[in-house]
């Protein structure tokens, strides 16, 4: 017999706030001293429990890139439901590959070898793929990540997450080096100069840090997102995945804050640098890491 569950509170937004309180680890914990209880959504819309309608400009941190509701995709999600909820990779379903082939044909614009799908459930998840693979691809186990990254909450991609307040006091996996930011802003000296010291400190990374150079991989954000929306100079990726391929590594491509169109111009965040990544992970939009055959 199941252990009877109180029955749940009126859903006021402090009721809802004190049960979310007691049962939901604070990891993160609703934004504003009064949080707001969101209680519908539709299309660019989000509605709270008083009726207030609200533009959302946040789209659930940046992962409701079709909006909220939309009457087309959820006709076909209740379709789906309807008829076959979960179909697990040991059997064959028709959309799979088919879904796979499209994704492959957007990830030719990062990188036109770019042709396997791996789906996971969020960007830290595709990370840690991606981590894996090139681990395993390489035969080498060391990483370089940049000082200010964000890269997930697994225990891997918290290792290669360059900023204190997502790290905490647990032994992390080994063999992450870190390598300075090419933060024009921040940088005592021109933007060149700026990207000029990055690259010169991922080389002194490479060849103090690591040992001897034998990375697996150098991963990066295009365009920094948690750090603080730090875009590197136009030159620098160019440089960073030339130094790191001349050191046998692969570039690991993080496009979950910048891919998907939301740069405007390109698809790809990395598009507006040039270089092909050897993989890349999307968005939870799009919750995949993606990797060239080798
Ligand atoms: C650049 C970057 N990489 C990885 C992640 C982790 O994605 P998720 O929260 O889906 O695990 C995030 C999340 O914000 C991110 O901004």
């Amino acid at each position: 017999m199941s252990p009877k569950t109180a029955p749940a509170p009126k859903s006021s937004a402090d009721a809802v706030a004190a049960l979310r309180a007691k049962h939901v680890m604070a990891l993160p914990g609703p934004m504003y001293a009064k949080p707001i209880n969101i209680v519908e959504g539709k299309m660019q819309f989000l509605y709270d429990d008083a009726g207030r309608e609200y533009l959302d400009g946040f789209a659930g941190v940046a992962t409701v890139s079709i909006g909220h509701s939309h009457p087309h995709f959820v006709a076909k999600l209740k379709a789906q439901i309807d008829k076959l909820q979960h179909n697990p990779p040991l059997y064959l379903h028709p959309s799979v590959g088919n879904f796979a082939r499209r994704l492959a044909t957007m990830a030719k614009l990062a990188n036109p070898d770019m042709e396997v799908c791996f789906f996971t459930n969020s960007g830290s998840e595709a990370n840690e793929t991606a981590a894996f693979i090139a681990k395993t691809y390489t035969g080498r186990h060391e990483f370089v990540a940049v000082q200010r990254s964000y890269h997930g909450r697994t225990l891997l991609t918290t290792a290669l997450t360059g900023q204190q307040n997502w790290r905490n006091q647990a032994p992390f996996p080994s063999g992450v080096s870190f390598t300075p930011t090419d933060y024009a802003y921040r940088f005592d000296g021109t933007p060149e100069q700026s990207t000029k010291a990055a690259i010169r400190g991922l080389e002194q990374t490479l060849k103090t840090s690591s040992s001897g150079g034998k990375v697996a991989a150098f991963i990066a954000e295009t365009i920094m997102g948690v750090g603080g929306s730090i875009t590197p100079g136009k030159e620098y990726f160019g440089a960073a995945a030339d130094l790191v391929h001349k050191y046998g590594g692969l570039f690991i491509c993080d496009e979950v804050q910048a891919g998907v169109g939301r740069t405007g111009e390109h698809y790809f965040g990395i598009q507006h640098w040039g270089p092909s990544p050897t993989s890349s992970s999307w968005p939870r939009a799009w919750p995949t890491a993606t990797r060239s055959a080798p």
